[in-house]
């Protein structure tokens, strides 16, 4: 008896349409970065910015007047990582977006899971190609290598005429790496010059004796690397101390200040392609960099500006939402809210964010006018130093 009323119980419950669950107050977006393993250097840079956008947002009034709040998620610095914080963001803290991963290998393998749950993925820094193609569901502010890249080599170019000879290194195990590589690999055969040496390294790489070695023989008159955070700064810097004399034009993996204490004095004159200048002449860039310099008493960098430009995408998709429907998000369906936001984020409105004007596109991928060639410039003693245009 007991067992019949108990089967008819739940194959009622089964037979109810899935209960309308909605988005709580305040409104949870998913910060999802490396804040520990190898990749921390990045990732710590993504949750400053982050948090700078959340005060801000907030001190506006938030989406209307209800704030938002970031819950920040570890991924460390694989893909497992990523694919567990992004679970953890969609069923466990029910955000409305994600900003998010890192890296690009990471987003591979975790797009794929907000994708099919549609929940909105705002990436903050992939610039691998095929990023906004994993899904509908996948935009990115972060400008690609294709748009990036070549501005450093031409910019080497300019300032070094004589240069012919190029060495390529890169990191074989990386997504974005091996992207970036490629993409520089055509800018070089375009400008006419010489690949005379490809060197593959690992991200896990501390020792780049046999490829510097290579290099050297090749007399190369440029070395191009494209590769992560400490693996790119530590080949450098071994580069040096073996005599490499000539220009390095970095990667992305070489945009970060944090890369200062790994290659010291000697990451002095590398070239890097920025998507993001602190010196930007933008309201909104003045604003974040005072805030961003009182909190952390440094200025931002390109990682940071993304990571405030992904929190400020999903912060007016969200306003445009209530906008459109007339109806505040707390008092939508999460499933509802999250596509929603999805279709705000990809409907080219204007953001003026500290990166310049950007709008996504359609699919998904930024449209971004303004970049920069910056030099690393190491102050005495080598331990501090900046990015600082290059002329
Ligand atoms: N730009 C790097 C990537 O896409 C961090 O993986």
């Amino acid at each position: 008896m007991t067992r019949v009323f108990l089967s008819v119980a739940l194959s009622l419950v089964l037979a109810m349409p899935a209960m309308a669950e909605p988005v709580a107050k305040p409104i949870p977006i998913g910060v999802a970065v490396a804040t520990t393993s190898n990749i921390a250097l990045f990732g710590q840079e993504q949750v400053n910015g982050a948090k700078i956008a959340e005060a801000y947002f907030n001190a506006q009034g938030g989406v209307n007047g209800t704030p938002i709040k970031l819950v920040f998620q570890d991924t460390a610095g694989d893909e497992a990582g990523a694919v567990n914080a992004f679970q953890s963001l969609i069923t466990t803290a029910k955000v409305v977006g994600i900003v998010g991963p890192t890296l690009s290998q990471q987003a591979f393998a975790a797009d794929p899971l907000a994708n099919s749950a549609k929940v909105p993925v705002v990436a903050p820094s992939n610039t691998a190609k095929g990023i906004p193609q994993i899904g509908d569901y996948i935009s990115r502010i972060s400008a690609p290598m294709t748009v990036v890249a070549p501005k450093s080599l031409q910019k080497a170019l300019a300032l070094n005429p004589g240069i012919r000879k190029v060495a390529v290194l890169y990191a074989q195990n990386d997504a974005f790496s091996t992207s970036e590589t490629s993409v520089f690999q055509e800018a070089i055969k375009t400008l006419n010059l010489k690949i005379v040496s490809l060197q593959k390294f690992q991200t896990t790489d501390t020792d780049f004796t046999t490829q510097v070695t290579a290099v050297l023989g090749s007399a190369a008159d440029l070395v191009v690397v494209s590769g992560l955070a400490a693996d790119s700064g530590n080949l450098v810097k071994q580069l040096r101390q073996f005599g490499y004399k000539g220009p390095i034009v970095g990667g992305n993996g070489l945009n970060s200040p944090n890369m200062f204490p790994v290659c010291g004095a000697l990451c002095e004159g590398i070239l890097v392609a920025q998507a993001y200048s602190p010196q930007a002449d933008l309201p909104v860039n003045k604003e974040f960099v005072k805030r961003f310099e009182a909190v952390y008493k440094k200025s931002p960098a390109q990682f940071s500006a993304q990571a405030f430009a992904a929190v400020q995408a999903i912060v007016e998709a969200l306003r445009k939402v209530e906008k459109d429907t007339k109806k505040k998000i707390t008092a939508m369906d999460l499933a509802a809210a999250r596509q929603a936001v999805n279709k705000a984020l990809l409907s080219g409105m204007l953001l003026h964010t500290p990166l310049g004007e950007i709008s996504l596109d359609p699919k998904g991928e930024v449209n971004q006018k303004q970049f920069y060639v910056s030099t690393i410039r190491m102050n005495p003693g080598g331990k501090t130093g900046a990015f600082v245009l290059t002329k």
